[in-house]
């Protein structure tokens, strides 16, 4: 299943998300919570519209909120899990927690590197960094799109990089 968002940048489409998502936290919240309370439910909806945050999206939300770029930026940066660049079809996250490091995570991320040659994004599958998918028990952990793996051996990532390549 592809879970990842192919739609192009649309300045007019992030517009209407940032003004409705200041909408609801005004509604929520009321005026003494500020603006800024929507920049996070914005950042989200972008992310699942467009499967990333594009930086082109950021004088945009600072002006319908009434905040500084770098406060866009700098919130987009902070949180791992806003993408800064389009995602491939697929989205494979790989725990590199301590469980998963002890249970031999690398030795998995080597074989993607030199086996499959996969880097952090690779036409349909973007491999991520996560830490702790809450799954130690069935260390080495990843997600692929919405699928929790547990005990990710060799084998099991050769299948799902051949899924992701369907
Ligand atoms: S450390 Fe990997 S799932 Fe918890």
């Amino acid at each position: 299943m592809t879970l990842v968002s192919t739609q192009a940048f649309d300045a007019a489409l992030v517009e209407e998300i940032a003004r409705d998502e200041q909408a609801k936290a005004l509604s929520f919240f009321g005026e003494a919570c500020g603006l800024s309370a929507a920049l996070l439910p914005i950042l989200h909806r972008l992310q699942d519209t467009f499967g990333y945050v594009d930086d082109q999206s950021w004088p945009i939300i600072a002006r319908v909120l009434n905040i500084s770029q770098a406060e866009v930026r700098g919130t987009t940066s902070f949180y791992h899990d806003y993408r800064h660049a389009p995602a491939g079809r697929h989205v494979l996250k790989l725990c590199r927690a301590e469980a998963c490091q002890s249970m031999g995570v690398e030795a998995l991320v080597d074989h993607l590197r030199h086996h499959h040659r996969l880097t952090s994004a690779d036409g349909g599958l973007t491999v991520e960094n996560v830490y702790c998918l809450g799954n130690c028990a069935l260390s080495p952990a990843a997600l692929f799109d919405d699928r929790l793996v547990g005990r990710l051996d060799k084998a099991r990532l050769d299948a799902l990089v051949a899924e992701a390549a369907r």
